[in-house]
């Protein structure tokens, strides 16, 4: 079984490119997207892209995967296929993927389960909407998504009025948010990642905090240069 565990001060910094085709700098020589010592790097490309991606040296994982192992699913991939072909990570329950592909808690646990039972190391997404945390509700709503959730997961704190709209949330909540999780969480190792608009600007102060382990990056992960700036501060924050 593939584990990712919470080391001290190592950070995991990992490219969301969504539907978005890579990067070009992606695939250089001097691929900001490579681990670095202090940070380690994955990248999420498209299916279309997994494969060039590994083949260009990069730690690879893919967006989704379907529980059942094969089968009568046009248009889906299932964790088992991925396993297969040796892929290492995978997304679960991106906010994207459950607005706009109605996957609920239930089917993120089942699709987590059978990431691990595969042989990948799911990276489970969590987050409050807008309303939900207007209306003070976000740690019963991110308590909701973990339950019963298997132990050996990686989490993504992702408050999804945060994603894509250059509105992150303060260091100071994001900290109060993973310190929650980490606080119901059975396994204390487990490394928590923070997502939602972190960029070269920001990225100093959320992974600053001592309960985030890293960060899910969308946007700023198509931009080579301001990735750069966020994989190099974290090598720095963790003091290598
Ligand atoms: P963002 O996306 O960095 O563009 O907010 C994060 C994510 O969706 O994982």
């Amino acid at each position: 079984m593939l584990l990712y565990e919470r080391m001290s001060r190592k950070f995991l910094i990992a490219a969301n490119w969504k539907m978005n085709i890579p990067p070009v700098e992606a695939f250089t020589d001097a691929s900001p997207f490579r681990s670095i010592a202090g940070a380690d790097v994955w990248v999420f490309p498209s299916f279309l892209d997994l494969h060039s991606a590994r083949e260009h040296g990069l730690i690879v994982g893919a967006q989704y995967g379907r529980a059942d192992a094969k089968g009568s699913f046009t248009g889906d991939v299932s964790m088992q296929m991925l396993a297969d072909q040796h892929y290492h990570a995978v997304l679960c329950g991106h906010s994207e993927r459950r607005k706009n592909h109605g996957e609920t808690d239930a089917m993120v646990l089942v699709q987590a389960t059978a990431a691990i039972s595969a042989g990948l190391i799911p990276i489970v997404c969590v987050g409050e909407t807008e309303s939900e945390r207007t209306t003070g509700r976000q740690e019963e709503v991110v308590k909701r998504q973990l339950s019963g959730l298997p132990q050996d997961v990686i989490l993504a704190y992702e408050p999804v009025w945060a994603i894509g709209t250059g509105k992150s949330t303060t260091p100071e909540d994001a900290q109060h948010m993973h310190a929650f999780i980490r606080s119901i969480l059975p396994k204390k190792e487990t490394v928590i990642l923070y997502g939602g608009s972190m960029n070269g600007k920001n990225c100093e102060n959320l992974l600053s905090q001592p309960d985030i382990d890293g960060g899910l990056i969308g946007a700023a992960s198509l931009k080579p240069d301001d990735f750069r700036i966020i994989v190099e501060t974290a090598a720095r924050l963790s003091g290598k």
